[in-house]
């Protein structure tokens, strides 16, 4: 697929039949590694969620609506390493702070939904998760900001498409 056109294929999906195999999770992993990163020290974590048993643990920590939305997928737990990027011998570069990892875990995520897309696979990024029960459920490290849950899966339902702003209300040139 053209570059533009995936990104187009790209929706957010709210029905899956069935998560991806061990074999294309890693592939879009590994893709995804590919992000840039402050200074290259890639802070992003994944907590991939499979087996039936995790999964409806996992799935706890999620408000109704994205638990429908996400049933049959995989879940990916998207984290941080918290204090490391924007910061220098424990200080912050600047303003931003902890918001430099974020960011970085952001294009991380981007370049995820995107190889996902590229191997047939639906994603949905889901902001709305009970934290510290992903925390407790998955040993997450406290030194580690959680994030996302991303569904990962092949559709069942078709997405809705969502306009976008135009150009000139986002962006202004000098
Ligand atoms: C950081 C982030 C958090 C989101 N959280 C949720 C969520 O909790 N539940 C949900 O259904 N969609 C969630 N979404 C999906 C957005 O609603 C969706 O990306 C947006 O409406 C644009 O639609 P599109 O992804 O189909 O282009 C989230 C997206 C992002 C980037």
């Amino acid at each position: 697929m053209r570059f533009d056109e995936l990104i187009r294929a790209r929706r957010s999906v709210r029905g899956y039949e069935a998560a991806p195999t061990r074999e294309d999770l890693v592939k879009i992993l590994e893709t995804a590694k590919q992000a840039p990163s402050w200074k290259n020290w890639q802070t992003a974590r994944s907590y991939v969620v499979e087996s039936a048993e995790a999964l409806e643990k996992v799935r706890e920590a999620l408000p109704g609506f994205n638990q429908n939305s996400s049933r049959n997928a995989a879940l990916i737990v998207t984290t941080f390493v918290k204090d490391t990027v924007g910061f220098t011998n424990g200080a912050p570069d600047n303003e931003v702070g902890n918001g430099w990892g974020a960011y970085d875990l952001g294009l991380r995520d981007a370049y995820l939904v995107l190889a996902a897309a590229d191997l047939g696979y639906d994603t949905l990024i889901m902001g709305l998760r009970d934290a510290d029960a992903l925390r407790r459920t998955l040993d997450i490290p406290e030194g580690e900001q959680v994030m996302s849950v991303i569904a990962v899966g092949k559709r069942a339902k078709a997405p809705v498409d969502k306009p976008r702003k135009a150009l000139a209300d986002t962006a202004r040139f000098y």
